[in-house]
């Protein structure tokens, strides 16, 4: 039967926890700081691999399991509120499809330059994605994750920041959020800009500066440089393939590759603190798929004077790198201890994990 009070899961989990004297994290030592990790574990959209992807039940197990930062990806709503999805459009991680009365938001439009065919976050007031529970993303590589369709709510950004404020008490250590604004050229052209609401909305729940621990992340650059100008939290500029889309909408010609080669990255040093880069350019594969040879991303990175957080790392076959998966079914656990203890010998300073217990463990056993 769906749980229609997700919530109380999570407080059954807090309430089995001790608590600790300190809830103010600035009064913490160094060592429970969120980013006392080495290297930062940031839970990708929560502790995906194992609960539906942004759900808050997926950012507490996150956090359970030691995670220093958890990963809200933020779309709008038509209303202006900050939502956790990954994607705009809602029918891959939602059960919006099964809601009869909003069968007539389905529409065709171009995100990123890709033709969609879907609901989008636009298209709904808060209280309408209110009604929306989680589903799971990709149910034939996590069925125990599909097991939980239909239980969680889609969860506004404040709702995680609370989350995290009620862990850091129980845990006794302080908790990141490491931020994502998902399509913000998108937004900004629909007069949905995420910026300005974002950074105050942090800044009503205390995170005003550097010294927060979050990070905000895009793969676009001209909102990171609005941010830049709004707030002097900590920026990173994320890498994939081609160009990001806001330099396609101006007509400018930069590439991610470009930004990759030594003055790319100094150039990116002017407003970010680091660089979320896909895997590939800190150990790319080979042809056959298996893990090459380390780049030199992570140094000419850090001669820039940025942090190095690659992303994304998940232990099922699927996503390992031939050599290290295990079986035959791609939902089956291979050696991602492997290709994690790889990467972590190139210097990176962080990494997106959907299983975050794995890393905890791994950057343990390295400390020893
Ligand atoms: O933000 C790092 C990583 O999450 C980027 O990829 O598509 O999972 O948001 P994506
Ligand atoms: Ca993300």
């Amino acid at each position: 039967m769906p749980l229609r009070q997700p919530r109380l899961l999570v407080l059954s989990a807090l309430l089995a926890l001790p608590f600790t004297a300190s809830a103010d994290p600035s009064a913490m030592p160094a060592a429970q700081r969120a980013d006392a990790g080495k290297p930062l574990i940031i839970a990708h959209r929560g502790a995906s691999g194992y609960l539906p992807e942004h759900t808050l039940a997926a950012y507490a197990v996150a956090v359970l399991q030691g995670a220093d930062y958890v990963e809200p990806d933020l779309v709008m709503s038509k209303d202006g509120q900050l939502f956790a999805r990954h994607d705009n459009e809602l029918g891959l991680t939602t059960d919006v499809a099964r809601h009869p009365e909003f069968a007539d938001r389905k529409r065709k439009q171009r995100i990123d330059g890709v033709e969609l065919d879907g609901w989008f976050s636009e298209d709904f007031t808060a209280a309408e994605l209110k009604r929306l529970r989680a589903i799971e993303r990709i149910p034939n590589i996590r069925p125990g994750n599909a097991r939980l369709d239909g239980q969680f709510e889609i969860p506004t950004l404040q709702e995680i920041i609370d989350l995290v404020k009620a862990l850091q008490v129980s845990q006794g250590r302080e908790i990141g959020l490491y931020i994502e604004t998902k399509h913000p050229q998108h937004f900004q052209d629909l007069g949905l800009a995420m910026e300005k609401p974002l950074v105050e909305a942090l800044a009503r729940s205390g995170y005003r500066d550097a010294t927060a621990p979050v990070y905000i992340q895009s793969f676009e650059v001209s909102n990171l440089k609005a941010l830049r100008q709004l707030s002097s939290l900590r920026l990173v500029q994320l890498y994939g393939k081609g160009q990001p889309h806001d330099q396609v909408v101006q007509g400018n010609p930069l590439t991610y590759a470009q930004m990759a080669t030594p003055a790319g990255l100094r150039a990116v040093a002017q407003y970010a603190v680091g660089v979320g880069p896909d895997k590939g350019y800190v150990i790319p594969r080979q042809a056959d798929g298996s893990l090459g040879q380390p780049t030199r991303f992570v140094a000419d990175a850090h001669a820039a004077g940025l942090l190095v957080h690659p992303y994304t790392f998940r232990a099922e076959n699927s996503f390992l790198p031939t050599e290290l998966q295990r079986g035959d079914s791609p939902a089956t656990r291979g050696d991602i201890d492997a290709e994690v203890r790889a990467f972590l010998a190139t210097g990176i300073d962080g990494l997106f994990i959907d299983q975050p217990d794995i890393a905890v463990r791994l950057r343990a056993e390295a400390r020893r």
